[in-house]
């Protein structure tokens, strides 16, 4: 998919970027686990680092790597917001090949930008400005402890809809499509696939009873939905993560999205989570809103800057 780039020599040897290719996952987890373990992953919780690995492997074509001597040098995966270069290889100029090897992916995925989370630090601001980029927003973490998740009430549903758990290997085609409807025009758009979600939704770890799906009672066609994630934080405590949460265009208003937040709580709530976390976009001011006047409040932020996509220079 790349053409082999070479970093500029010095005294080392060339950098080539590439696709991914088997075995390169194996490495990256190691790598992403060594940068978690240094606080370079800030904000996020182990599992999430696992989880993107996983992901690499069935998905070859999300991610470029940057190899040296036949050393795994450094990594982009677009659709993460991540780009990392192992500390041994920083400033040879890997992290810029990264950059336009990100660039090419987000455009061969159909996306106008690349999208990187680069930290509040000298450091990441400086790497980024250099590669053309600019800061465009932030997603926040929001966080909420176990007496404000006791002081909210149990979810309250309008009758027009009834409710259900995911039924593993049939709902996938609707649900994704109801998804990817739901995030089209949203600030940082998601967009999964059936294929993917299909092999996800198959594996022994994944529980259908922890996504909550509501039907239009009438019709039966899928409108909204809220998958929960529990796992246990730095220190061993309990908590959960509300992960992807949404309501169709033409059902908003009407209390769906307070309600299945609601659930969404109760159900950590009911698996002995002592605190619950959910990230949304900082532009996404109705979503905010919900989430405050429900008793969230802000954790930690990830700032967000873009660049054009493409394989032209930026
Ligand atoms: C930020 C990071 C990706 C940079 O990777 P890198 O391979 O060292 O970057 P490059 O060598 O391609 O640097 C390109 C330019 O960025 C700037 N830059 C990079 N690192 C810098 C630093 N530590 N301090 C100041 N400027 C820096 C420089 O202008 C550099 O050009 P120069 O070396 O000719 O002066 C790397 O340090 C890293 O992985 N950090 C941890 C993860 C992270 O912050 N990720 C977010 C990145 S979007």
């Amino acid at each position: 998919m790349f053409t082999e780039t070479t970093a500029r020599g010095g005294a080392h040897a060339a950098a080539a970027v590439r696709a991914l290719e088997p075995g390169d996952a194996t490495a990256i987890l190691g790598e992403m686990l060594a940068a978690f373990e240094r606080g370079e992953c800030d904000g996020m919780e182990r599992y999430q680092v696992e989880h993107a690995a996983e992901r690499l492997a069935p998905n070859p074509g999300s991610c470029a790597v940057a190899v040296v001597d036949g050393r795994l040098a450094g990594w982009v995966i677009p659709a993460d917001d991540d780009l990392k270069v192992v500390p041994a290889f920083r400033r040879r100029g890997i992290g810029r090949l990264l950059v336009g090897a990100g660039r090419g992916l987000a455009a061969a995925a159909g996306r106008d930008r690349l999208r990187l989370w680069v930290p509040r630090r000298p450091d990441a601001e400086a790497f980024a400005t250099a590669c053309g980029m600019r800061y465009t927003s932030s997603l926040w973490q929001m966080r909420m402890g176990r007496e404000a998740m006791d002081a909210v009430g149990d979810p309250a549903f309008p009758r027009s809809v009834t409710l259900r758990a995911l039924r593993v290997g049939r709902d996938e085609e609707a649900f994704v499509a109801l998804v990817n409807r739901v995030f089209a025009d949203h600030p940082s758009p998601i967009e999964l696939s059936v294929a993917e979600t299909r092999r996800v939704n198959a594996s022994p770890a994944f529980d259908p009873t922890a996504v909550l799906i509501a039907e239009d009672a009438s019709s039966g066609v899928m409108v909204a939905f809220c998958r929960v994630h529990p796992f246990t934080a730095a220190g061993g405590t309990p908590s959960g993560e509300i992960r992807l949460l949404g309501v169709d265009r033409g059902w908003r208003g009407q209390g769906l999205g307070r309600a299945v937040t609601s659930w969404g709580i109760a159900e950590l709530r009911r698996r002995g989570a002592r605190s619950a976390v959910l990230a949304v976009e900082g532009e996404n001011a109705s979503a905010l809103r919900l989430y405050s006047d429900l008793g969230f409040r802000f954790g930690f932020e990830w700032p967000h800057w873009t660049v054009a996509a493409g394989a032209d220079a930026p």
